[in-house]
């Protein structure tokens, strides 16, 4: 009988894992624990132990590489269905959708015969300079929690491990396999692991890699507080701890600080692997004993059995199938923001208009097969030049123009980017080319922002400009045309200080996935109307942000500290009162919404009880659409240092026009409470609380009031 077996040990699971641990040898399980190829770990054949494959990424199978070297394998049986990236989920603040990404991820994967996805990657946006932020998911660990447990059981309904990563402080990629990160115990236990707690208490995530860096001195790969104290003994975690890609130091350390699968270390054989030869020798002169090795092949043996790995009845899965790209349509959908839209200049109305100047190379330019290893042979990639031809068909004249070329050369010595100014005549061709195609068209759509020059493993940016001259350029089209649309295609936030107060309409497009051009034409034309938020802060400039306010971005490579403690996004924005251009939550609809009766069960919350909040939301406009209620609480009276709110509920309802709807959440004390380092615990003061409701970070529609007491 099938067993979608994610929780807790079973006693025929034991007896089952137990009798092969028994049978095997010590060089056998030995072979379990390292790798044998690039992306495979061995089994024992005489006991059907199969040899278990892991594939990258978080938003789609990553394409069949070599064994041993990272070339791709060249095959045509591997094109994957290019979901949108862990920022664009996040963006749709939507557990149902997180939950279907999962799904299909999952299947994608099995139908690819692997047993491990190595997603979802959730590090917090420390700054938004970080090079693989369009992988995770956003400044605030409830919102990361809230998508990624739906995630990660989406994809383990499909028997494929998840693999949260990195564990933890990755927030950087600025020598991120050298750099140490101090962070104080209250920031680490409020901000830093939230995501991760969740996604193996709630999400049941069944393996988890290690991430590269240092925290307070010990490699993440064989850093026992890490490993051991907190995900092993605190949360109880039954998996597999595997070692990012070559990011093993140690054979004893690692062994017993509780790394578990030791993947892509840079030996010229596997053999000489941290966890081969050398263990094998540390557990025959009793260095490690031979239970600490058992407990690593239990761990990899659990997942097998718990993913069906044993079973004749395992989901075979499907890739590239139609329902998996009608899902990453469907996410792309939700993911989108409408961050600006003055006098509703948009949707556009297709009978109206005859010609429209298409301008920026992003209309024109593919980006799932970018970024590093999270990179995507996708099946297809509609872009926005292909969306805007698919929907208008001959009624309307496109006008494309480049408008700008990505002269972007990478210094891979020291990880910098470097724009590579393009000759100044080529530059000025391109830009007068693309002035004059808006100067004779009835609406100009830009399609500009980063690509994955900038939104790219390994690199971080150093500053939050757009590159290759894209402001010269919006500013000589604004020159002359009026009717202008900005659509970022970018992982993460871009200044727009000098052009965007006359720009009319301005949206967050995101790598949306394969679907993104027919989303993007869907958006603009009015067929879909926009519910994305914003999962992270747009600050105006780089200067604004907290840790570079606080802290040293990226120091000096060797150490960094996060000074800024718990002030992370919209903690710091909202609480030292600087304006961001978008704050955290923020999104804008084809509707209005009207938040309204905000009522509490009781005025007074006492310890270890609730509080119902209840308020209503009603559709005011003429189009259906769906809002995001975000319910903040702020603690009045604190004896320690608090940001002045804090996320602590969400939910996207879905309204008709006219239509009104009841929204309720639970307060309890967990939710008020901070990390009291004495006690090293969570614990809530008694005092006055304040529960705010917003449509974004910084639109607070109501508040009340209320005590907590014994
Ligand atoms: C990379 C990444 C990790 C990825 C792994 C395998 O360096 O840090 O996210 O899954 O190696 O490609």
């Amino acid at each position: 009988m099938k067993m979608t077996q994610i929780n807790a040990q079973t006693s025929d699971e034991t007896k089952f894992i137990n009798n092969l641990i028994n049978q095997m040898t010590l060089d056998e399980k030995i072979s379990m624990i390292h790798a044998n190829s690039k992306f495979t770990s061995a089994g024992v054949e005489r006991l059907n132990i199969p040899e278990w494959k892991l594939s990258d990424g978080p938003h789609g199978v990553r394409e069949e590489i070599n064994r041993d070297d990272w070339d791709p394998a060249g095959l045509d049986n591997d094109f994957a269905t290019y979901l949108p990236v862990g920022t664009a989920l996040a963006a749709t603040w939507n557990p149902d959708l997180a939950l279907e990404f999962g799904q299909v991820l999952g299947r994608e994967a099995r139908g690819r015969g692997k047993d491990v996805i190595l997603g979802p990657g959730i590090n917090i946006h420390r700054t938004p300079l970080c090079g693989r932020n369009f992988e995770y998911m956003s400044e605030d660990p409830l919102l990361i929690s809230k998508l990624a447990v739906p995630y990660i059981q989406g994809v383990q309904s499909q028997d494929v491990a998840a693999c949260v990563k990195h564990f933890a402080l990755n927030n950087q990629e600025y020598e991120r396999f050298r750099v140490n990160v101090e962070v104080d115990e209250r920031t680490l236990r409020e901000i830093y692991l939230p995501g991760f707690e969740a996604a193996f208490i709630e999400g049941k995530s069944l393996t988890v890699m290690s991430a590269y860096n240092k925290f307070r001195g010990d490699w993440c790969s064989e850093n026992e507080y890490l490993l051991t104290d907190i995900l092993k003994n605190e949360w109880g975690f039954e998996g597999v701890v595997i070692s990012d890609w070559d990011g093993t130091h140690s054979t004893v350390k690692a062994a017993k600080a509780g790394l578990d699968l030791e993947m892509g270390t840079n030996k010229s054989s596997y053999n000489d692997y941290y966890f081969a030869d050398a263990l094998k020798e540390a557990v025959e002169n009793g260095e490690v004993a031979e239970e600490i090795i058992n407990d690593k092949v239990r761990r990899i043996l659990t997942v097998m059995y718990r993913t069906n790995v044993f079973n004749k009845d395992r989901s075979t899965g499907e890739f590239v199938s139609d329902r998996n790209f009608e899902s990453a349509r469907k996410i792309a959908e939700e993911a989108v923001v409408l961050l600006k839209n003055e006098n509703s200049i948009l949707p556009l109305n297709k009978t109206q208009i005859k010609s429209i100047a298409v301008i920026g190379e992003n209309a024109d330019r593919k980006h799932a097969y970018g970024g590093g290893s999270s990179a995507i042979k996708a099946k297809y990639e509609i872009t926005p030049l292909e969306g805007l031809k698919n929907k208008l068909g001959g009624s309307v004249n496109i006008n494309y123009a480049q408008g700008y070329k990505s002269t972007t050369l990478f210094n891979w010595s020291d990880g910098r980017i470097d724009t590579g100014k393009s000759d100044a005549d080529y530059v000025k061709r391109l830009r007068d080319e693309a002035v004059e195609t808006a100067k004779n068209s009835d609406y100009v759509i830009m399609f500009m922002g980063l690509n994955h020059d900038f939104d790219m493993e390994s690199v971080d940016r150093t500053e939050m400009t757009l590159p290759y001259e894209q402001d010269a350029l919006i500013k000589g089209i604004l020159e002359v045309n009026k009717n202008v649309i900005v659509v970022l295609i970018s992982g993460q936030p871009v200044e727009m200080n000098e052009w965007i107060n006359n720009t009319p309409a301005v949206i967050q497009g995101w790598y949306s996935g394969s679907e993104a051009g027919n989303v993007f034409a869907d958006i603009l034309f009015g067929d879909v109307n926009p519910s994305g938020k914003l999962p992270f802060t747009f600050p105006k400039k780089l200067e604004d942000t907290p840790a570079f306010k606080f802290g040293d971005i990226p120091g000096d490579g060797l150490e960094v500290e996060y000074k800024e403690g718990v002030f992370v996004g919209y903690r710091y924005y909202d609480s030292f009162n600087v304006e961001p251009l978008f704050p955290f939550g923020h999104g804008l609809s084809y509707t209005e919404f009207e938040i309204s009766d905000l009522k509490l069960s009781n005025d007074k919350l006492q310890i270890d009880e609730e509080i119902v909040l209840e308020v209503n939301v009603k559709n005011t406009g003429k189009s259906a659409g769906k809002e995001v209620v975000q319910l903040y609480i702020n603690d009045v009276e604190s004896s320690v240092e608090r940001p002045n709110k804090e996320l602590k509920g969400f939910e996207k309802v879905s309204l008709a026009p006219g239509e009104s709807k009841k929204v309720e959440f639970r307060i309890n004390t967990k939710q008020l409470s901070f990390y009291d380092i004495e006690t090293r615990k969570f614990k809530a003061e008694h005092g006055k609380f304040t529960a705010l409701i917003g449509t974004s970070s910084k639109d607070i529609k109501q508040k009340k009031e209320f005590i907590l007491t014994d």
